[in-house]
């Protein structure tokens, strides 16, 4: 059982017919959580699940759970997982892989005709990018308990409409009740979104830690008025204050160096028009860091510099933090298995923190848990330029197949 290796080429195949789904024409992926694109990718994960003998279950927030029965039901299955919802501009790998990881894992498990202790399972987090409903990894946090249901489902994208109605709407409103399943295990492979893996030509990231996040919505009022007769001195341009906490946003990340990330990544202008001083603009703030008091040191960072400025420029500011995902050391025991497995394959391989969110960050609360890193081309992700070598993604699937056999036999 020990030789036993995923197939390289139907792995590639299966991430490129999943990425025509919502494929852009420079080569990335835009496949919004719960859009009909979304349904179809869903759709299609579903049926190479049942033509894999996998039983569906799918829960109240969408989470689907293909299960590949193991020699005795009655344990917790280990699972594996990640998601299928893309940026606007993303790209065909971020969270696909780990998805289609977990079935190239059953496909070659039936293949070679190994059963294993515990049924296995590849589960598909619904809505882990949290571009259309902010926050991130809100399905796997109500599957942890860290949101209730009522929370979830009443997401809302920027036209108002909401998680559960849109998962009504594709069908994917399931039976089960969300987080009442229990994993021996989870493993979720990725790829890394940033260059330190391709820079030191390391194949396998052991992913030990993953960073914090703060997440803020913050609306400026001023008032709009005529771009022409307008004096400057008089002007509550709330553009104006939105550039200068730009600016701040930027600055504070500067300052946390090492490991700070700063980003305003969303920006709306009331009313949007050339000839009109903006009365109203709403942004988000995305703060990153590994260490929670550093974060907490950027949030009074961020409150204390944005209050002065929107005094200054005589505006009113409604200030909300969204999120707080706290950083999440990952269980030793699955870390280990990660290490070991990347070690016996030979594969080079480094430890590190993961600077993105994933759904394992919630699921370590609930399960052991690690994540498997591969490279991906200069860095690059939530870009429609993301890309990642095939040999990479099978060396990275082939540890995610040791590790989880480990678990599952073990
Ligand atoms: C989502 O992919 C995130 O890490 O922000
Ligand atoms: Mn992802
Ligand atoms: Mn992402
Ligand atoms: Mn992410």
């Amino acid at each position: 059982m020990n030789d036993i290796r995923i197939n390289k080429q139907r792995l590639w195949d299966s991430l490129m017919e999943m990425g025509e789904i919502g494929g852009t024409e420079k080569g990335g992926c835009c496949r919004l959580a719960l859009t009909d694109l979304d349904k179809q990718g869903r759709d299609l994960f579903v049926k190479w699940c049942e033509e894999a003998g996998c039983s569906i279950t799918v829960d109240k927030m969408g989470n689907i759970f293909a299960r590949r029965p193991g020699k005795d039901n009655s344990l917790p299955p280990v699972a594996m997982g990640s998601h299928l919802d893309t940026q606007p501009t993303g790209g065909k790998f971020d969270g696909v892989y780990g998805v289609l990881a977990g079935l190239e894992i059953f496909r070659t498990l039936n293949e070679q005709g190994i059963e294993t202790q515990t049924p296995l399972e590849t589960v598909v987090w619904t809505n882990e990018e949290g571009s259309r409903f902010p926050p991130a990894m809100v399905s796997s946090g109500v599957f942890a308990g860290v949101f209730d249901l009522e929370y979830g489902l009443s997401r809302a994208d920027l036209d108002g409409k909401t998680m559960g109605d849109e998962l009504r709407r594709i069908g994917y409103y399931g039976e089960a009740e969300v987080g009442d399943r229990e994993f021996k295990a989870f493993f979720e492979a990725h790829i890394e979104q940033g260059p330190i893996l391709e820079d030191e030509h390391k194949q396998i990231g052991v992913v030990t830690d993953a960073q914090g996040q703060r997440w803020y919505e913050i609306t400026l009022t001023g008032q709009e008025s005529h771009a022409g007769p307008t004096p400057m001195p008089s002007r509550r341009d709330a553009l104006v204050g939105a550039a200068r906490i730009v600016e701040l946003v930027n600055r504070i990340g500067m300052e946390n160096q090492p490991n700070a990330c700063a980003t305003v990544g969303l920006m709306q202008v009331f009313p949007n028009s050339r000839n009109v001083i903006p009365g109203q603009v709403f942004f988000t703030v995305d703060f990153r860091h590994p260490d929670a008091k550093v974060l907490e040191r950027m949030d009074q960072a961020l409150r204390e510099g944005a209050a002065g400025i929107v005094e200054e420029a005589k505006l009113e500011m409604a200030f909300e933090q969204i999120w707080y995902s706290p950083p999440v050391p990952f269980a030793e025991q699955c870390v280990s298995s990660v290490r070991k497995a990347a070690e016996d394959l030979g594969l080079s391989h480094r430890e590190m923190v993961s600077g993105a969110g994933h759904d394992a960050c919630y699921i370590a609360r609930v399960a052991p848990t690690s994540m498997v890193f591969v490279p991906c081309e200069k860095g690059i992700s939530h870009n429609e330029l993301e890309r990642a070598d095939a040999d990479d993604l099978a060396a990275g699937c082939n540890v995610l197949l040791k590790a989880v056999l480990e678990h599952a036999n073990g």
